[in-house]
């Protein structure tokens, strides 16, 4: 007599995690990978979730904790209505159309969007995306922080089809909530012990982020870029633009995972991103690219183009940043791999361009660069 023990058989792998399993039975094109080098050239397939040809970014940084996904809404066609539990950051990577947001039981509110535009979407409310243009598809590109709030509720559900709304986010005022203008805040922040001067505009619809221009100069001497920080009202999500001057380059630093950082502007150049005493991983940086750091990596922004370069970010939760723990750390010009500085010369060079990096930056610690072309611009 021999017995044979029943064996079950199961698809809850202990190893996946619920999102990794979610995203696996959404049977859409799915990029890892450290970089995306251009979104608007990028394979999609049909995506039953939401109706329309799409693509997931889960690349390496985004390390369970953050995503990016990519729709396309046909010519001249309106996606169908959809709502998720988490709240979604929307960047217009293509084209113009008009997007309409409702809480269940409350009036439609309509708003025109076009190429570079952003906006939020609030939890549980629906949304439909419609291309004002009959000749050419539109592509969104949305973030959220599904991975992690899947981590700790795994029903899909919950997710999905879930009718809790807080009518008070956009119905709270009178008007369109994605019509009022955006007003700045300036704000005084400690990180980690550093404080940190902040200026952040607060609004739902951001029209333009490639004519933005109320940007503010901030950083330490090795952080020479503008910022523009952005606030969605009631959101977990911190928003910011960075735009790099051109002909320069930000020092190496580190922090957490979940970054999506995408071009914005029609510039070129390239980030470099590394684990510390590990390969170098270069990612060519142009318009509508899309880079995510991985927890820990040092990565630096470089910028030998002749004109400015501007990288949306998209933070993860500021507990996972580092902020507090020691993680945050920068390499000032001088103590870096000269690598870096032969990579970015050798790219101005191409373009027949000179380095605006003052040379003792590289050679003297006590060196103060001053700049007035850096200094605030509000
Ligand atoms: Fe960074």
């Amino acid at each position: 007599m021999t017995t044979a023990p029943a064996e079950r058989k199961s698809t809850n792998s202990w190893w996946q995690s619920p999102y990794d399993r979610w995203l696996v039975a959404q049977d859409v094109p799915v990029f890892t990978g450290y970089y995306v080098e251009d979104l608007r050239t990028i394979e999609l397939g049909w995506w039953d979730l939401r109706g329309c040809p799409g693509a997931v970014l889960n690349l390496v940084g985004h390390q369970g904790v953050t995503e990016a996904h990519l729709l396309q809404v046909p010519p001249g066609e309106t996606i169908p209505p959809f709502r998720m539990a988490t709240e979604e950051i929307v960047y217009v990577v293509e084209g113009q159309g008009i997007a309409t947001v409702w809480a269940e039981g409350h009036p439609q509110i309509n708003f025109e969007w076009q190429k570079h535009s952003l906006f939020r979407i609030p939890s549980n409310y629906y949304y439909q995306l419609s291309n004002a243009r009959g000749d050419q598809p539109a592509l969104t590109l949305h973030v959220s922080y599904l991975p992690l709030a899947m981590g700790i509720q795994p029903r899909e559900e919950f997710f999905f089809n879930n009718s809790f709304v807080d009518p008070t986010e956009l119905y709270g005022s009178e008007g369109n909530p994605f019509s009022s203008e955006a007003y700045a805040v300036r704000e005084t922040v400690d990180r980690g012990g550093e404080k940190h001067e902040t200026h952040q505009w607060h609004a739902n619809f951001f029209p333009d982020l490639n004519v933005w221009d109320k940007l503010t100069a901030y950083g330490s001497k090795n952080r020479r870029a503008f910022g523009a920080g952005i606030t969605f009202p009631n959101s977990a999500i911190r928003t910011g633009m960075m735009v790099l001057p051109p002909q320069r380059y930000r020092a190496a630093h580190r922090h957490g995972p979940g970054v999506t950082i995408v071009g914005v502007a029609p510039g070129s150049g390239f980030a470099v991103m590394y684990p510390e005493g590990g390969e170098k991983i270069v990612c060519p940086w142009t318009e509508a690219s899309v880079f995510v750091p991985p927890n820990n990596w040092f990565h630096q922004h470089l910028n030998p183009g002749g004109t400015q370069n501007r990288q949306l970010r998209v933070f993860p939760p500021k507990a996972l940043m580092g902020y507090d723990g020691g993680l945050n750390k920068e390499i000032p010009f001088y103590e870096e791999d000269p690598w870096v500085r032969e990579q970015f010369e050798a790219a101005l060079a191409e373009q027949g361009l000179p380095s605006l990096m003052p040379p003792q930056i590289y050679e003297d610690p006590d060196y103060v660069w001053d700049d007035p072309e850096m200094r605030d611009k509000d």
